[in-house]
């Protein structure tokens, strides 16, 4: 068996091509233009609302603060339902912004809010739903949006996971009141950092501009509540460059994805999550779920074993939200999330893994299931 001498990481970097990468710094530099929405930001915006197939994309400097820009922009105050079975993100957003998350349980399946639990997790304090498009599968979304329409709620989404993702062959980024993405290092796009909020809500979008800078340049007298959140040029050029680039990042995650799945397709207790029924994916996560009687070992004992031997999978999202601080709390009651986070494994993935490294994976997994190691 080949020894995996170098550590594999989840979520590898999807780079641009070092003479396109180049080029465009060499542009910045010329132009002496860094930040204050210059001409490679005001592009990016555009190429983000074609991309998204919405009227409106609004860069900023990361998914988090796209959240807490929303979240304020909405003018809301009150409880936000919200899943447990997310990054810590999304609902630290809702406390950047004075609102309350109301953690809801997700779908066995899905592994996402449905309308029905929803609809059971709401109170007269409810004033909206952020749902969570996990691993890129859309949350729900025309069901979600029926309630939220019914209810007089708000309705946005994490769709941080989510780029390039479509549902009903519709692209992600066009459902709810508005939706936010993630270009994290560790993302479909790669943006170096960078986020961006995404709406066909003419009003919000006008809203969002002002508020994302003190540099506008639109002089709104409203008083507006700003912040510094713009993107500098040098992540917007990152960001455009990936978004050249996506479709083959994509086509590269689906064949590593689709080799851990037949590699590994008959081993007791292991299975990896499929995307069929949510939509085009981006296969940006390579997720597995354990069952530990079946296989032999729980999911934390070979996610040990693994690391131990240079393979560095994650335990997403381990604890759940409802069991971290600053959201513990005894009354949360979320079993199928409890159950996610017991039993949920990420494989590394990305730019930097070819399909040997992920064979030499695949390996170690069977020798650690069938106890020869
Ligand atoms: C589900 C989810 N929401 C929000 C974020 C926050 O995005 P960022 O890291 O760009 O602030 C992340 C980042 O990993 C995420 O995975």
């Amino acid at each position: 068996m080949k020894e995996i001498l170098s550590p594999l990481h989840v979520g590898q970097m999807n780079l641009p091509s070092n003479e396109a990468f180049r080029a465009a710094f060499e542009g910045i530099f010329a132009r002496r233009h860094y930040a204050n929405h210059g001409p490679l930001e005001q592009h990016l915006d555009k190429a983000l609302a074609e991309h998204f197939q919405v009227r409106h994309a609004i860069s900023v400097v990361n998914g988090t603060v796209a959240l807490i820009l929303l979240l304020k922009a909405l003018d809301i105050q009150g409880e936000v339902i919200t899943p447990a079975f997310t990054f810590s993100a999304t609902a630290q957003s809702l406390l950047w912004a004075g609102l309350k998350p109301v953690f809801c349980d997700v779908n066995v399946e899905s592994q996402m809010l449905t309308a029905a639990g929803v609809t059971k997790a709401i109170t007269p304090a409810t004033v909206a739903i952020l749902g969570v498009h996990i691993w890129g599968r859309a949350c729900d979304p025309i069901a979600l949006e029926e309630l939220a329409a019914e209810r007089g709620l708000k309705l946005i989404f994490d769709a941080a996971h989510a780029t390039s993702c479509t549902f009903a062959g519709r692209r992600i980024g066009g459902f709810g009141d508005a939706e936010i993405f993630s270009f994290h290092a560790t993302k479909v796009l790669n943006g170096a950092e960078g986020g961006c909020i995404t709406t066909n809500n003419d009003a919000l979008a006008a809203r969002l501009r002002v508020m994302r800078s003190f540099h506008d340049g639109t002089g709104d007298p409203s008083g507006l509540l700003r912040m510094n959140a713009k993107m500098s040029e040098a992540q917007a050029a990152m960001t455009l460059l990936g978004l050249d680039a996506i479709d083959g990042f994509i086509a590269e995650n689906r064949a590593r994805y689709e080799r851990y799945r037949k590699n590994l397709a008959h081993i007791p207790g292991i299975r990896f999550l499929h995307h069929e029924g949510y939509g085009e994916n981006n296969y940006q996560y390579v997720v597995s779920q354990i069952d530990a009687q079946a296989f032999g070992l729980t999911c934390d004992a070979l996610s040990n074993a693994l690391q131990a031997r240079n393979v560095l999978v994650r335990r997403y999202f381990s604890p759940g939200l409802h069991k971290s601080p600053p959201f513990s709390e005894e009354r949360w009651n979320l079993p199928v999330t409890d159950d996610l986070c017991r039993s949920l494994l990420q494989f590394p993935s990305g730019q930097v893994i070819n399909l040997e490294d992920v064979d030499a994976v695949c390996s170690l997994v069977r020798s650690l299931q069938a106890g020869t190691l």
